[in-house]
């Protein structure tokens, strides 16, 4: 006669080996990586919902006398499955990345809330930060999505590069600000040296725009 316990670590063992088999019933959706018209604007990647998310920021700004705004904004950051999956083994981005930055304005008092914010049905602002090694002199381009499903490239003058550039942790994306990525990347030793600086220096000054 089997014990109880040798009996139950039985069936585990059996569970396990079946589960081992059994491929999870939904799969990451895939991304094709940047596809471009042959005009080269960026293609929208229209299934970004379903990729990893990273933050929302709330009422983010990036000098210390903001502008007034008649209303709160959150924004959300995604990117594609592949490059988070790289990210966690590597501590930076591989070639093909995309993270796409989605603004939504913060609604007050709707249904049952009285209190607290939560986001609006309507996008307000769609940017996409590509990396493209073979296609971008600076390895990464921006892309602004203005409700169409196609954009042209930032052009490479423009104050996000320079911002990104100089103040982004890891790679001119703000891995800072992205909680599960942080600790990966300083775990892996892939900071920016500017980002580090700026930490040993003054600790969270606000930025110029
Ligand atoms: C003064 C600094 C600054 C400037 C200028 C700036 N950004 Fe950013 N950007 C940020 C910060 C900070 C975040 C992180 C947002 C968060 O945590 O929610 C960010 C995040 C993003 C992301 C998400 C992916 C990433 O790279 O981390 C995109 C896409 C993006 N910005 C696009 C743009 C575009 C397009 C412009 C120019 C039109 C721009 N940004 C200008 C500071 C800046």
């Amino acid at each position: 006669m089997l014990s109880k316990v040798t009996k139950l670590t039985l069936i585990a063992v059996v569970a396990l080996s079946f589960a081992a088999f059994v491929k999870p019933a939904s799969v990451p959706a895939d991304s094709p990586g940047p596809e471009y018209t042959s005009d080269g604007q960026l293609k929208l990647p229209e299934n970004y919902r379903q990729w990893v998310y990273l933050t929302t920021g709330f009422d983010m700004s990036y000098s210390a006398n903001p502008m007034a705004m008649d209303h709160h904004m959150f924004d959300n950051v995604f990117v594609n499955p592949e490059s988070y999956k790289a990210f966690t083994e590597t501590g930076t981005w591989p070639d093909k990345t995309m993270l796409v930055l989605e603004v939504r304005k913060a609604e007050g008092k709707g249904s049952i809330n009285q209190a607290g914010n939560f986001q609006g049905s309507e996008v307000m602002g769609l940017e996409v930060h590509v990396k493209d090694e073979a296609k971008f002199a600076g390895k990464w381009a921006f892309f602004g999505f203005d409700g169409t499903k196609t954009a042209k490239m930032t052009p490479t003058g423009a104050s996000c590069y320079t911002c990104h550039q100089e103040h982004g942790a890891v790679d001119t994306t703000f891995v800072q600000f992205y909680p599960t990525l942080l600790s990966i990347a300083k775990s892996k030793g892939t900071l920016a040296s500017g980002y580090e600086k700026e930490n040993a220096s003054s600790s969270q000054k606000p930025v110029e725009r």
